[in-house]
């Protein structure tokens, strides 16, 4: 079998109690390289004073990471900077956030030469190698430059921006270039990838884009496809119906003393709606009074990438409102809102997603949105809970059955949860149950599979490198 290399800005390999501490991509990229004997690489997470291009090999339960350290100056400017200051908030509408510094570029195309030299020496002739999302979309490009000739296939996990957006980025034509150096793009829905398209057709007049999502623009022919990222479900039901679970189930509902949950699982990021979401559930207790003590909202949100001012800027005014929200509606005896900014294993989240009544996944924009999934996958077919989701995460595509709500209303938000909260166990039950079978048929395996066959497809020869 092909050995496959895989390339992302976080390499999260099985460690300690293996996969119960990996997210389902992980564990199903982990099981690809596994069985290819296959190779992670990436960045190591730590910070060093000068960049040495020293790679740290380790195996862990079978898997091969080799990583490296990056500079200060290298988190600074292409992590915290281009990455996440320029790219994030462009590629989930927020123009607003984005910040459009030279020293930021530069960096983000330094640290994608300095991994395409790292990393060349592990490469031989035969691998599939496969780049993963927004921090490295020029590494094929440089590897290209470096004489690579293999197979390369690129992921995108985040949105594809509108066109009008898309061109405030100074240096859109040179990324989006940069990307016809690949063999096959993968995008998380057909709306990113028509959006994609759309922005070729406009700004390369010149290529030749045909029906069956091929690309050519000179020498270069790239095949574009839209395939869903899934969970691994079937690991994710068992992890559900685990001890450590119920035990959390039963924590959950012993702490619920009789009221309904409504739960929200996000990393603390303003494209997740957070402020939205807590309006929604404002209006529906000022709105259905009725609601009042009893029901409660958990949400949860483990901080991310504090070092970004957007990301502290969310976390102060989500301290506010849910002080606020907490302030106007609770009682000696009933806290409206549990907002709490931690991690839980999956195990516990699982646990605590089958003690709820409802879920509200309402990211403003988002990829796909895993959690919308694993939700699905948790619950139990005799009594499962209701799934509100945005129309502007990429899951809607494959998840119609669920409460398709605008996140930016709360009204809607509202009249959702209302819904939601008086559904019929019958009605609950054949929703789920359309939802489930997507989320089991289109799962992460599903999608490895389907992206690596088509990298992996030898109709077309290697793209020639420049
Ligand atoms: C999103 C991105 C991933 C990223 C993750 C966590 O899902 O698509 O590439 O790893 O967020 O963000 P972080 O900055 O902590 O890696």
């Amino acid at each position: 079998m092909t050995r496959l290399i895989v390339v992302s800005n976080r390499v999260s390999p099985p460690v300690g109690e293996g996969k119960a501490n990996q997210g389902g991509l992980a564990v199903a990229l982990s099981s690809a390289l596994r069985e290819t004997n296959g190779i992670w690489f990436g960045w190591s997470g730590n910070e060093i004073d000068a960049f040495t291009g020293q790679i740290n090999f380790a195996r862990n339960d079978g898997v091969t990471t080799a990583t490296v350290d990056l500079e200060a100056q290298d988190v600074e400017e292409y992590y915290n900077g281009f990455a996440n200051r320029t790219l994030w908030p462009l590629f989930h509408d927020r123009v607003d956030l984005a910040e459009f510094e030279r020293t930021f570029a530069g960096g983000y195309e330094r640290v994608n030469a300095r991994f395409a030299e790292t990393m060349l020496p592990l490469v031989t002739s035969e691998d599939l190698i496969w780049v993963h999302d927004y921090h490295l979309i020029p590494l094929g490009s440089e590897l290209r430059q470096r004489g690579v000739t293999n197979h390369i296939g690129f992921f995108l996990h985040t949105p594809w921006p509108v066109l009008r957006l898309l061109l405030a980025l100074p240096s859109h034509r040179q990324l989006v270039e940069a990307l016809f150096d690949y063999d096959l793009i993968g995008f998380q829905s057909q709306t990113w990838l028509d959006s994609f398209l759309l922005y070729v057709r406009e700004q390369f007049a010149e290529a030749d884009v045909t029906e069956d999502g091929t690309i050519r623009l000179g020498e270069r022919t790239v095949r574009v496809v839209a395939c869903p990222i899934g969970i691994d479900t079937r690991e994710f039901v068992a992890s559900a119906r685990s001890e450590e679970a119920e035990q959390a189930r039963l924590d959950m509902l012993k702490s619920l003393d009789g009221r309904a949950l409504i739960i929200g699982v996000d990393r603390l990021d303003y494209s997740k709606g957070l402020e939205q979401r807590f309006h929604g559930y404002e209006r529906l207790l000022a709105d259905h009074p009725e609601y009042q003590e009893k029901v409660s909202l958990l949400q949860i949100a483990p901080p991310s990438r504090e070092n970004v001012e957007s990301y502290q800027d969310i976390r102060r005014q989500l301290d506010a409102l849910s002080g606020h929200i907490n302030g106007e509606f609770a009682t000696a005896l009933w806290v409206p809102l549990r907002y709490v900014n931690r991690g839980y294993d999956r195990a516990s989240l699982a646990g605590m997603f089958r003690a709820s009544r409802a879920a509200l996944v309402t990211p403003l924009r988002d990829g796909m949105n895993l959690v919308a999934k694993e939700y699905v996958a948790a619950q139990d077919p005799d009594d499962p809970g209701v799934l509100i989701l945005s129309r502007f995460a990429g899951a809607a595509e494959q998840m119609k059955e669920a409460l398709l709500v605008n996140p930016f209303s709360p009204e809607e938000l509202a009249d959702a949860l209302a819904q939601a909260l008086r559904m019929p166990l019958a009605e609950r039950q054949s929703r789920w149950k359309a939802l489930m079978a997507n989320v089991e048929r289109e799962d992460v395996h599903w999608w490895l599979r389907s992206f690596l066959d088509a990298l992996d497809d030898d109709d077309g020869e290697p793209t020639a490198s420049l």
